[in-house]
């Protein structure tokens, strides 16, 4: 079964704050998009890379995308949510490529500039031929607090069997557009949110804390300090 990546980046990063959305910022010399950009288009067992903006952007165009070209689709339908996104997204791909009901989608978050080559394959690997699909997540390894009155612990929660989820989260083409269509309205998160909405239960693919979503101002230095140790990792072993 071919594989599709579909990656939303119509967010503006509010939690990040600035004016221009984190996708776009500047991280290890590219643009935030780009390092996701490279990693899923320079998969050879992707077949097609969309990209989904809001139709209001105006960053996309002043940045040099050919190396991507022969791979990318510029999909500029992008919703008020994540989910809007990538359901446009999704039905608008279809235009573009021809997609099957049963292809496999790879929703992949603009923002998560770290995902490292060994992880998408393993993804990839434990999922082709899974009945449900799934996603890369991390265990909780903190002790988690909830959070009572006057900022003060109401009690300690149970790490156990708790999952940070991640992307890429990988479905079928149909199922997920199903999912996403019911979820409408609903304030999900996530692909596999939608996907467990319809009774469903996806896999839990273990991946590394790396791979972080970008979302406050910290975030970005920490995802400097990850692609700078990997480039360091990579010309030492290069020679
Ligand atoms: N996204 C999207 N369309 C939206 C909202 C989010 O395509 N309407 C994308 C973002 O661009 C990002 C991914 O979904 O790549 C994950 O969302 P998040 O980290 O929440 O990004 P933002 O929504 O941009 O940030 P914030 O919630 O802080 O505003
Ligand atoms: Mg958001």
């Amino acid at each position: 079964m071919p594989f599709f990546a579909l990656i939303p980046a119509a967010g503006a990063g509010s939690r990040l704050g600035g004016e221009t959305p984190k996708q776009y910022l500047p991280l290890a010399g590219r643009p935030m998009i780009h390092h996701a950009l490279q990693l899923l288009c320079g998969s050879p067992r992707i077949a097609r890379v969309c990209v989904v903006l809001s139709p209001g952007d105006t960053e996309w165009e002043r940045h040099d995308w050919s190396a991507f070209s022969s791979r990318l689709a510029v999909l500029e339908c992008g919703g008020a949510t994540r989910a809007e996104s990538v359901l446009n997204g999704l039905r608008a791909a279809r235009q573009a490529f021809a997609i099957n009901d049963d292809d496999w989608i790879l929703v992949h978050d603009a923002a998560r500039p770290c995902l490292a080559a060994a992880q998408l394959d393993r993804l990839l690997d434990e999922l082709a031929d899974d009945a449900v699909g799934g996603l890369l997540a991390v265990p909780v390894a903190d002790t988690l607090k909830r959070g009572g009155s006057g900022g003060r612990v109401a009690h300690t929660e149970s790490r156990e069997d708790l999952w940070q989820a991640q992307t890429p989260q990988m479905f079928r083409y149909a199922r997920l557009v199903e999912a996403l269509c019911r979820a409408g309205g609903t304030a999900m998160t996530d692909d596999a949110g939608a996907i467990e909405a319809l009774g469903l239960h996806p896999r839990l693919v273990p991946g590394d804390p790396f791979n972080l979503k970008v979302t406050y101002p910290q975030d970005l230095a920490l995802a400097e300090l990850i692609l700078a140790g990997r480039r360091a990792t990579w010309r030492k072993n290069s020679g």
